[in-house]
């Protein structure tokens, strides 16, 4: 495949950005999209030009670190789907691509396609843990749990804090990934003990960051490579009337 791209280049934070094209020549379309990249960037060190900086960890879907918008959609055009599992082979020969960075008021570029997300592992610092002591490992089934909570837990805790929800919210809001890893402790029973302080200090530190709030766009939804879904929105919202009511906070 030969492919024209567009790759948003930036040399830091405060420096302007803008869109610059290359030739990507001979891409097989069994490629990942980031070996495509890895592809692109080979040429560009052998002509002495400074290589496309990206984020990238694991390459099997699991770290949520390749984050990029490809054609105006986080994580490309492929439902279900991070950058690093996009394949070649769902675009065309010939096609045009635009490739540019998670865009947020909350999420400042670095460097060309890598911003800082560390507003997301601030959220988490601030309460998304288990700090009780639950002892030594149970023989299972001694604490029972109803299946549709372990199911609705185990959803909830497939977010990978990739961030996309963030940049595909009008609103830059972070509350999908927020209600995840709410979600997903207070279902469980040891979770349960903290939840109230808990959906509290992570909300606070939600709007401390500079995200916004949930504007039900359903576009975090949508592009979600983990299929987390809206209603943990609304659990979210439940245990944060909830834990005010026990806190009797205003
Ligand atoms: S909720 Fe989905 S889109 Fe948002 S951070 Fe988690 S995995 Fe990424
Ligand atoms: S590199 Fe880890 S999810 Fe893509």
């Amino acid at each position: 495949m030969d492919l024209t791209l567009f790759v948003w280049r930036q040399k830091g934070p405060d420096e302007p950005g803008r869109l610059e094209q290359f030739e990507a020549r001979d891409i097989n379309s069994e490629m990942s999209f980031l070996e495509m990249l890895d592809v692109v960037n080979e040429g560009l060190i052998k002509k002495g030009v400074e290589p496309i900086a990206f984020d990238h960890d694991c390459r099997e879907g699991i770290c949520g670190t390749c984050s990029q918008v490809i054609n105006g959609v986080p994580h490309g055009p492929q439902e279900k789907t991070t950058v690093c599992q996009l394949h070649m082979r769902h675009f065309r020969d010939r096609d045009t691509i635009y490739i540019e960075p998670l865009r947020a008021r909350a999420f400042p570029v670095i460097r060309d396609l890598i911003v800082d997300r560390s507003g997301l592992d601030r959220i988490i610092q601030s309460g998304g843990y288990i700090s009780v002591h639950t002892g030594g490992v149970p023989d299972a089934n001694a604490v029972l749990i109803p299946k549709d909570d372990a199911d609705s837990a185990m959803d909830a805790a497939e977010c990978i804090g990739c961030g996309a929800c963030v940049a595909a919210c009008p609103n830059g809001s972070a509350m999908l990934f927020t209600a995840a890893k709410v979600a997903h402790l207070a279902l469980l029973p040891q979770g349960r003990v903290e939840a109230a302080t808990r959906v509290c200090m992570m909300t606070e530190m939600m709007l401390a960051e500079g995200f916004g709030n949930c504007s039900n766009h359903y576009e975090c939804q949508a592009v979600c490579p983990k299929g987390i879904r809206v209603q943990f929105i609304a659990k979210l919202n439940r245990e944060f009337i909830k834990a005010r009511t026990k806190l009797l906070l205003p």
